[in-house]
């Protein structure tokens, strides 16, 4: 298996109650390589434009005014596998269905306010990563 990037966020819900530093470790204890890191706030518009493929779910609106509504913390993961494997230890969507030990099992409230984001495919991967840093924010 070739080593692999995802991009992650630091939901406003995570990042409220201080666990930003928490999650980071927590993933650094995973083997994640973080290779690109930002604090910052989404504007609505960017939010709309990163949560694109959702546009026409009925959770759209709320989506993109909670990823708004306060600092998040991005960046960019590596390591073998690194895709699959940040969807393992993240766990369901859902907290509620997600497999005791995972970020969202420990650390998320709701389906809505679920803590962490991570990327489902390489494509999607390189989409979102070149959507919030510039090419000089990611180490070579
Ligand atoms: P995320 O992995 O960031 O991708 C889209 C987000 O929409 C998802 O996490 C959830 O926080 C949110 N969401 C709200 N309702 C749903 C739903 N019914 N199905 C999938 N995602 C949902």
């Amino acid at each position: 298996m070739t080593i692999q990037r995802t991009f992650s966020i630091i939901k406003p819900d995570a990042v409220k109650r201080n666990l930003e530093g928490k999650i980071l470790s927590f993933l650094q204890e995973a083997k994640f390589n973080i290779v690109a890191l930002k604090k910052m706030q989404f504007s609505k518009e960017l939010a709309e434009k990163f949560y694109e493929v959702h546009k026409e779910r009925p959770f759209y609106n709320d989506l993109c005014a909670f990823m708004s509504s306060g600092p998040v913390v991005s960046s960019v993961l590596e390591k073998e596998n690194a895709i699959l494997d940040y969807r393992t230890i993240m766990g369901a969507t859902n907290p509620k269905d997600a497999n005791c030990g995972t970020i969202r099992n420990l650390y998320a409230i709701s389906i809505d306010e679920n803590s962490v984001h991570g990327s489902d495919s390489e494509e999607n991967a390189r989409i979102e990563m070149n959507l919030i840093f510039a090419q000089s924010e990611i180490l070579p």
